[in-house]
């Protein structure tokens, strides 16, 4: 008798593979072809495991079984054997087939599982010694070899760290034998406590033994998105970017409130509940650039970091948050607190992502989730331009080929009103390309309509068997394919990007709205331009009304500084009107000459007045603009220290401005930074001279340092005076080496406008205020226009302190 029958029949008597009798397969197994392997399940009575693992195990199960492959399972958790035991079979009773097999069929699946299952408690480090023992025991008794081991960590994740040390020690599989460890968000709940945790995990296992799951990417439509744009290449290549694509909405919307969870959602909020992963990675999938193998988790990892790298820093407008009504006494109660007690935990967030590549350059991604809300529903909707005009009356219209219907691809996540996975194409689009098998056509509810189209408007496919995303992602981790789970890398990057927003947002307060139907139109907002805001403004507004009444009596009270022109208001507002002024400048001078010259500082304060040009001045001729620096710190231009790199984040990239108008100082000479020999101050004023008339800028915008110094000219520094127009500079903090213009080129422009913000610069301003012409002590007062008007702003802040 051959190997495989004898082992065949060994396992039969054991009663292991009875299973593959009664589906009447017989085939004949080679060693390698088949495989053992442990599943240990910690959090075998819980939550998660009693709603969806040990189901999806048991699918696993069914599924695996069928091909010869065997398993044992051991649930596993703190509670006492009996009591543990009871839970966990008592669940294991209720399994449930798919429709598709018979009912006694299913009865001996059952039977087998249950018999393959066991519980043990695990709270010490000697009970992981004996799961071990019992695991060897079980193998020995059974002849069987062990292929792999998975781990499930279904509990919270503070046990964590403990748990893989003690799978580390005492629970590896033996040699040659692979070991899977699965593990549940939160990854922590910002960078450094992520960062802590990966490091904690990477010091007993390796990055390919770690599955973090994200059971969205687990959800059929979700599964497809990556799947749907490389099958159908041939019709998105041309489509799949800014030119076409309109807007993106990732919407997950729950009616549940957080009762009951508050202990958990206190922590997190919905931002880290559900836009720092499930949001996020949905965003992924559909922005990364299609890998060249979509089954490559390697090719899909790359194209995700790279993605990550090109989305745009998200701000405090970037996002409007909201809280239901009832969620603070949620709170008080559950976590025993005060009467008084409110929380500014959002369970609402709208959150406006940007990329800067060239495919999604100003296409607004929008990611919206929330708890108390008017339906429960998920989906991805990407909506494309359309630029056809119809002249034939809208009845007329035929489904098949209008052009004039709205245009869009809907992964249909779950729920809502067509309660089930789907992928939708508008007729006008294209037919897609669904995969054979997987998914069908369906032509029934011609009389639903969704975003605005009837049911019949879209090519529209639902799964042929609807499957949970556990069972997905369990026959994964049973496959070892890692491409649907988050690596190390990849939450890194997402905390990266969220983290600032979550740190920005901690002292907002949200919105609150009652929660269900009667949010009414509480929650829609709209987006302008990087920014979104809801659309229902709140009554706040008289009190802005009188802060600016008084602002406006300011700016009139102090109209002078140093003898020139003041202007003064709060930050935002001075920087509008800073931005304002230079437009008119530039127009004035395009007008005049047909070119502005235009020399800007570097430091925080203009990062401001950048954003403003980019975001607000759409008249601007940047076209006959010549961008000059008043200074730069001896670093690589791409250095995040680099001036110029901030002028190109904040203000180059978003503008069109000709490349060979934009004049970075030559800070960076054969190879080497800042040195005398290589002139980088002589080119600069060589490159001044033969571009701007008489070296005379139209407008040099300046900054001033709590010590008085303006662009890189601090007291006593070189450039104060002399003939020379850019020098070298020492700054007394870091980095120490800069490159400026002077005081006497400065004094030759024909306008300077000085901005100067913050609390920090009061003291300053009070002493500037009162000094002479001390260019040595003060190097801002000797800036003296020959022959031009020098303008101050200053906010509120520093003027007040
Ligand atoms: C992992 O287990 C091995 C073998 O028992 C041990 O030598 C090593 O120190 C463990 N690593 C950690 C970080 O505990
Ligand atoms: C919250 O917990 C209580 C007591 O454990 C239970 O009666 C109630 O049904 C739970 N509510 C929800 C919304 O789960
Ligand atoms: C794609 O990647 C998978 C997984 O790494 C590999 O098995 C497969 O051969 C690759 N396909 C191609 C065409 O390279
Ligand atoms: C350059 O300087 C000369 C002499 O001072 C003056 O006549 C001329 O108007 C200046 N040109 C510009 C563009 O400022």
């Amino acid at each position: 008798m051959q190997f495989a029958e004898t082992h065949r029949l060994k396992m039969l008597f054991k009663g292991t593979l009875a299973v593959i009798l009664l589906s009447g397969i017989l085939p004949t197994y080679t060693k390698e072809s088949r495989s053992h392997v442990s599943v240990i399940l910690l959090g075998a009575t819980g939550d998660l495991a009693q709603k969806y693992l040990w189901q999806s195990l048991f699918q696993l199960y069914v599924d695996e079984a069928t091909h010869g492959h065997t398993f044992t399972f051991y649930g596993a958790g703190q509670k006492a054997l009996e009591l543990g035991r009871k839970l966990m079979f008592d669940r294991l009773k209720k399994l449930a087939c798919s429709p598709e097999v018979p009912p006694n069929r299913c009865a001996v699946l059952k039977d087998q599982f249950l018999k393959l299952t066991e519980y043990h408690q695990l709270q010490r480090a000697e009970d992981y010694a004996s799961l071990s023992q019992a695991i060897k025991t079980t193998l020995a008794q059974e002849d069987l070899v062990e292929t792999g081991r998975i781990f499930y960590l279904s509990v919270p994740p503070f046990a964590y760290a403990e748990i893989a040390r003690h799978i580390n020690s005492s629970c590896r599989p033996p040699s040659g034998a692979w070991l899977r460890v699965v593990l549940e968000k939160p990854f922590g709940h910002d960078l450094g406590s992520a960062q802590q945790l990966a490091d904690e995990l990477a010091s007993v296992f390796r990055e390919e033994e770690l599955y973090r799951v994200d059971h969205y990417l687990g959800k059929q439509a979700v599964a497809h998105i990556l799947p749907f744009r490389d099958q159908n290449r041939r019709h998105l290549d041309p489509l799949w970017n800014r030119h076409h694509v309109e807007r993106v909405e990732i919407v997950l919307k729950e009616t549940v409130d957080a009762k009951n969870r508050t202990e958990f959602y206190e922590k997190y909020g919905v931002l880290r509940d559900m836009h720092q992963n499930h949001l996020t990675e949905i965003l992924m999938s559909l922005a990364m650039e299609l890998p060249a193998n979509i089954t490559s988790s390697e090719d899909i990892l790359r194209s995700k970091l790279g993605t990550f790298a090109r989305l745009r820093s998200l701000e405090k407008t970037s996002a409007v948050i909201g809280q239901y009504e009832a969620y603070s006494a949620h709170v008080r109660e559950e976590l025993q607190k005060g009467r008084d007690y409110f929380t500014r935990t959002p369970t609402f967030a709208g959150v406006l992502v940007h990329l800067d590549n060239l495919r999604w350059e100003g296409v607004p991604f929008v990611l919206v989730s929330g708890k108390a809300l008017d339906e429960r529903v998920s989906y991805v909707r990407v909506l494309f331009k359309n630029r056809a005009h119809c002249i034939q009356m809208e009845s007329a219209w035929d489904p098949e080929h209008s052009r004039c219907k709205p245009r869009q691809v809907i992964f249909y996540i779950g729920h809502g009103e067509l309660n089930s996975p789907a992928v939708l194409v508008s007729h006008n689009l294209f037919k897609p390309a669904m995969p054979h098998g997987g998914w069908k056509e369906v032509l029934d509810r011609p009389q639903l309509r969704l975003w605005g189209q009837s049911l019949s408007d879209y090519h529209v496919y639902v799964p042929v068997t609807e499957r949970d995303s556990y069972s997905f992602l369990l026959s994964a981790i049973y496959h070892g394919k890692k491409e649907s789970f988050i690596t190390t890398e990849d939450l890194l990057a997402s905390w990266v990007f969220w983290t600032p927003l979550l740190d920005q947002l901690s002292h907002e307060s949200p919105r609150l709205y009652p929660g269900g139907q009667e949010n009414g139109h509480l929650l829609d907002f709209e987006m302008d331009g990087k920014e979104v805001a809801f659309v229902a403004r709140e009554t706040l507004e008289v009190i802005d009304a009188e802060e600016k009444h008084t602002a406006d009596r300011f700016q009139t009270l102090l109209s002078t500084f140093r003898e020139s022109p003041l202007i003064t208001a709060w930050a935002d507002e001075l920087v509008g009107r800073l931005a304002s002024d230079i437009e008119a400048a530039a127009v004035s001078a395009v007008g005049r000459s047909g070119e502005f010259h235009l020399a800007l500082s570097g430091g925080s304060s203009p990062l401001a007045l950048f954003r403003q040009l980019s975001g607000h001045h759409y008249g601007f001729p940047w076209g006959q603009t010549h961008l000059w620096l008043v200074d730069e710190r001896c670093v690589p231009l791409a250095d995040p220290e680099s001036n110029f790199g901030h002028l190109h984040q904040h203000l180059l990239q978003h503008i069109r401005i000709p490349y060979f108008n934009i004049h970075p100082m030559p800070v960076h000479l054969n190879r080497r930074l800042c040195v005398e020999d290589d002139r980088g101050p002589e080119l600069y004023a060589n490159e001044i001279g033969a571009l701007v008339a008489n070296s005379s800028f139209d407008l040099v915008v300046l900054g001033m340092g709590v010590d008085g110094h303006t662009a890189s000219l601090f007291p006593r520094s070189a450039g104060l005076e002399g003939d020379r127009d850019v020098v070298f500079t020492e700054s007394p903090v870091k980095p120490h080496q800069r490159m400026s213009v002077t005081l006497p080129l400065i004094n030759k422009a024909k306008r300077v406008l000085i901005l100067v913000m913050g609390k920090s610069k009061h003291d300053i301003v009070t002493v500037v205020s009162r000094a002479g012409n001390e260019p040595q002590k003060w190097p801002v007062s000797g800036v003296k226009l020959r022959d031009g008007q020098i303008s101050w702003y200053v906010d509120y802040e520093a003027l007040l302190g």
